[in-house]
């Protein structure tokens, strides 16, 4: 396991070693051109960056796949952990699911706010996550690349872990085998020098397939599936991967 994927000190508070939460996320502004409230929001939560052209049916159709793996069905409520400007949550919520979410990114969630008026929203970290309220599913959907470490994310995932009462799905995670892969082939579509100046002190996190599987067992979740369906069009998720899972009927054992 290489937990020096993406560099730590020990001692230093995460929070201000962001990135890309402080230089992207947070920056990032609803563009009206963009043409429904959909690709407005599939827009501002980074499917624009020129790594595809995903449109709105393909999103759909990812959505729906993923929450068909689920098991979600109107009248599930549905949270998601990172929803930005709620892309993901967007056709949940037209299927009749109960939706919500937090962001770290005030703007992001206002615009969440605005597009589901009937969600419930915390403008909060996801190292914050409250696990007394239980939902249905909690999701979270191309949010732990951004993570700052593999730490950072064990907790969020555990307590991810804490709060779903049925399943639990991390979308859209960068593989650590495919790394040099995904970056070389990031660098060629943007360009070698373009793709330089942009992602200039931003690294994504990548992980394993295993560590998902020995995290989530320790959480009490055995029962997992890992699948590599891509989204159509965008080329970043090609080498990504979605996680399910979903609890023990058991108690969680000792951490392995
Ligand atoms: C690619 S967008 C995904 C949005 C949404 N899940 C979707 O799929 O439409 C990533 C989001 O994760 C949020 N994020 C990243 N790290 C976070 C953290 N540690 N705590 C809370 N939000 C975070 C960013 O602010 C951003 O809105």
């Amino acid at each position: 396991m290489q937990d020096n994927v993406h560099v730590i000190r020990s001692g230093v508070d995460e929070r201000r070693r962001r990135p890309y939460l402080e230089n992207v996320w947070a920056a990032r502004r609803l563009d009206p051109a963009r043409g429904s409230l959909l690709a407005q929001r599939m827009a501002a939560d980074g499917l624009d960056t020129g790594f595809g052209d995903v449109d709105e049916v393909s999103w759909r159709s990812f959505v729906r796949h993923t929450a068909a793996v689920a098991g979600i069905g109107a009248g599930d409520s549905v949270f998601d952990v990172g929803c930005g400007a709620g892309a993901y949550l967007y056709e949940l919520s037209a299927m009749g699911c109960t939706v919500g979410g937090l962001d770290a990114s005030e703007a992001l969630l206002g615009y969440a706010r605005t597009a589901l008026p009937g969600g419930r929203w915390s403008h909060s970290d996801a190292s914050e996550l409250d696990v007394d309220e239980r939902w249905d599913v909690v999701a979270s959907c191309g949010v732990f690349l951004y993570f700052p470490s593999l730490d950072y994310a064990r907790g969020g995932l555990a307590r991810m872990a804490r709060k779903a009462r049925r399943s639990l799905m991390v979308l859209e995670v960068p593989e650590l085998a495919k790394r040099e892969a995904t970056e070389a082939m990031r660098r060629r579509l943007r360009g070698e020098e373009a793709y330089a100046a942009k992602y200039d002190g931003l690294s994504h996190l990548y992980f394993e397939k295993a560590w998902f599987e020995a995290t989530l067992c320790a959480a009490g979740f055995s029962r997992i599936r890992i699948a590599d369906r891509a989204i159509d069009g965008y080329a970043n998720s090609a080498t990504r991967f979605d996680v399910f899972a979903w609890p023990d009927a058991r108690p969680p054992g000792p951490p392995r």
